[in-house]
């Protein structure tokens, strides 16, 4: 039997070590220490924005952006409608509504076309989510916020470093934030971070990350805030893997190259796509089962997991999730609910080698002879 190969792992070294041991022996371990700033530059310089605002994960970065652009009761906010729940859940933590679009049936992301008929005199915000490390369509979306005056919230997550004609995803939105949970190209453990070029947004965002309070008038709290920041010895994490982000795409982007040569022939399988404007970072690589055919995409798992091999469900549509469905009675959300049920996962992390993707793929090809 074969070792276990993963779905996704972190990929630590000696500089990563080396950094924490700094930060522990500076003492410095919760969120003062020169990390933390040096983390948030590094990365705002790296998307090219002007300001980053660690946060303590992916989930807070999009609370703390919301909240920033007081997006608040009685508002509306765009979001796919396949995307990983917390899109959806930090609009209601706001108190206003998660309004879910449907997604093109080849990159998976929010369908441009189809958001223009679910604004209304309540829409505030679109967010634009990169699933799985295709960057979505940017440019009709800004179009369609320019048009009725919205904010663009871009969720880069899943896609540090993807580029959209050329220029890096989270450029884009008003704010842009990313997670660095364990699986993500860059990670802290857990760590999030919030990028704008707007200073009065970075200003708003420190205030509320950090209980309403100053730096300058320690102990005045201006407004009701939070408790959102990232330790110290997170950020030395996250310095060390950032000066290993192009190597770690780069891995991501051969292994994917890998894949697809090995599987381009299996009718029964849909391959992810690189639309010319695009440059995929394959954060996950993933597939498509076409069902039609008679594969099952549970079965499949089930099997790759005899042969040791680890792969995951693709997201469920939001729309079809228990705080959702009641709410959500639009019936245009076809392209999602038949993606999310058909969706698959294969193992993506840096450290997988060729000759397990080889296994990998001889494992699914054996299967459905
Ligand atoms: C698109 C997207 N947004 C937000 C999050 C939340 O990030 P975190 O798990 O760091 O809270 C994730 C997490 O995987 C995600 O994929």
């Amino acid at each position: 039997m074969n070792k276990f190969i993963p779905l996704s792992e972190p990929n630590i070294g000696q500089k990563e070590i080396s950094y924490v041991q700094k930060a522990l022996r500076s003492g410095w371990v919760s969120s003062l220490g020169r990390y933390v700033e040096k983390f948030e530059n590094d990365f705002a310089k790296y998307c090219g924005r002007r300001y980053g605002v660690s946060v303590s994960n992916g989930t807070m970065a999009l609370h703390l952006t919301l909240m920033a652009l007081g997006i608040s009761k009685g508002d509306e906010v765009i979001v796919p409608n396949f995307a990983f729940v917390a899109v959806a859940n930090t609009v209601t933590y706001t108190g206003s509504k998660a309004v879910p679009v449907d997604i093109e049936p080849d990159t998976w992301n929010i369908d441009p076309q189809k958001i223009e008929r679910k604004i209304t005199k309540r829409t505030r915000a679109i967010i634009i989510v990169h699933n799985y490390g295709h960057p979505a369509d940017v440019d009709p979306i800004l179009k369609i916020a320019k048009k009725y005056n919205l904010f663009v919230i871009e969720d880069a997550a899943e896609a540090h470093g993807a580029e959209y004609k050329g220029k890096k995803v989270g450029k884009f939105g008003n704010i842009s934030c990313f997670s660095f949970y364990g699986n993500k190209i860059i990670t802290t453990g857990e760590g999030g971070m919030c990028l704008t070029d707007d200073e009065n947004l970075y200003k708003r965002m420190m205030l509320l990350r950090d209980h309403g309070m100053r730096k300058e008038k320690k102990y005045w709290h201006e407004v009701i805030g939070y408790n959102y920041r990232l330790t110290n010895l997170q950020a030395a994490l996250g310095c060390a893997q950032l000066e290993k982000i192009n190597e770690f795409i780069k891995i991501k982007r051969r292994n994917a190259k890998l894949y697809k040569k090995l599987l381009k022939n299996l009718p029964w399988i849909t391959l992810p796509v690189e639309k010319k404007y695009a440059k995929n970072i394959y954060w996950m690589f993933s597939i498509l089962i076409n069902n039609d055919m008679g594969y099952n995409r549970d079965l499949i798992i089930k099997k790759l997991k005899k042969a040791n091999i680890d792969s995951r469900v693709f997201f469920y549509p939001i729309s079809d999730l228990p705080p959702y469905k009641n709410k959500v009675k639009d019936k245009d959300l076809e392209v999602s609910k038949k993606i999310a049920y058909r969706g698959l996962n294969l193992p993506s992390s840096t450290k997988l080698t060729s000759r397990e993707i080889k296994y990998i793929c001889q494992i699914l090809k054996n299967l459905c002879q």
